[in-house]
């Protein structure tokens, strides 16, 4: 960890005027509190998101503290790859530039093995392959020209401290046998860190002018718990969201290191922002080292092979890019 004695908030989000990102999962959590912040700073926002009615609720919670916001909804089901084209091809139609992209949306550990539409396991088809798939697409937006003097586009890709200690079965990638649902939750944060840093380094070798970088929120007080394990029967699934909602950091706290790598003038591309409290669980935004795995350019690199034949989306990323 380095930088822990500066308490970085939100109120040090530069100006966003001028500027678009977009959100996936914005509705609920991290999402939701980035979604909010960019706003308050006067970045347009779209909101991925996969519910229309949560996203217009969100949508209206947040012109409910900020009216000028300009927000729109764009309807994203990461666990499509159909939605997923359907949602880039939408955004790219319009010929906007892209600022900032926030791969934000996931799922933690159903408690029973599930598929998404294209018959990935649920976790790593919707925190991995959809957002693979979905910022490989909408690279040309992030490539095209903005405005002149506008700071480098950013792609941010929410992890966790979960990815520690997880194994990229590439002969089981999809849980065929024995689903356990926590090491199927950390692999899919596992390929989030491999596919940050692979991408960072595609853009620099292709010299693009686009940031890749990573983040984690600590342990945060959101949704992720009851819509996930809280689905189980047992105790388990009683105690964790109970747990959760008596002793992690809000959602607002948890947004921090999203907020910051994907705002502040220090964050460089290829690295990994979490939070400088106790294990990281919690606190200010503070720039961390992932697993040592995590850094393994040939197991990103069969990730980064792996991902393109299942989704099908090949990134275009010509050499030496101008
Ligand atoms: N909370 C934590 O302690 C924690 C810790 C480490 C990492 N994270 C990561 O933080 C990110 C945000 O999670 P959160 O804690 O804010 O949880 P959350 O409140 O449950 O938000 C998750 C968001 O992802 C969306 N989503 C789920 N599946 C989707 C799909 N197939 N297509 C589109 N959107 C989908 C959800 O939409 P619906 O509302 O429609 O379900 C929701 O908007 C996740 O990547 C998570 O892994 C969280």
């Amino acid at each position: 960890m380095s930088r822990a004695a500066h308490k970085w908030t939100s109120a040090e989000i530069p100006a966003q005027a001028g500027k678009l990102a977009l959100i996936t999962g914005a509705n609920s959590g991290i999402g939701y509190r980035t979604a909010l912040e960019l706003a308050r700073a006067r970045c347009g926002v779209i909101l991925g998101c996969r519910d229309r009615i949560k996203a217009d609720a969100a949508r209206s919670r947040i012109l409910g503290q900020v009216p000028a916001a300009h927000l729109e909804v764009l309807p994203l089901d990461l666990a499509s790859m159909e939605s997923v084209r359907a949602a880039a091809e939408r955004f790219l139609a319009t010929g906007q530039h892209l600022d900032l992209l926030v791969n934000n949306a996931g799922v933690l550990a159903p408690p029973h093995r599930r598929l998404t539409r294209d018959g990935f396991e649920l976790q790593f088809g919707t925190n991995h392959l959809g957002h693979f798939a979905l910022t490989g697409l909408l690279l040309p937006a992030l490539l095209s020209p903005g405005p002149p003097g506008a700071p480098t586009p950013r792609i941010v890709s929410v992890s966790s401290i979960a990815h520690r200690g997880a194994t990229m079965d590439f002969a089981n990638l999809q849980w065929e046998r024995g689903y356990r649902p926590w090491p199927a939750y950390r692999r899919s944060k596992l390929a989030n860190l491999l596919f940050g840093f692979e991408l960072e380094r595609r853009l620099e070798r292709s010299r693009a002018a686009v940031m890749s970088v990573v983040v984690h929120p600590g342990v945060s007080n959101t949704n992720l718990f009851t819509a996930g394990p809280g689905q189980g029967r047992g105790l388990v699934a009683k105690l964790v969201p109970a747990f959760i909602a008596l002793f992690a950091q809000s959602d607002a706290q948890g947004a921090l290191p999203t907020l910051y790598a994907a705002t502040a003038s220090d964050i460089r591309g290829g690295r990994f922002y979490g939070c400088d409290g106790f294990r990281q669980m919690r606190g200010y935004p503070v720039e961390v080292r992932a697993e040592t795995q995590a850094y393994d350019e040939t197991l990103a690199a069969k990730l980064w092979q792996v991902s393109e034949d299942l989704t099908g989306v090949k990134y275009q990323l010509p050499e030496n890019h101008p």
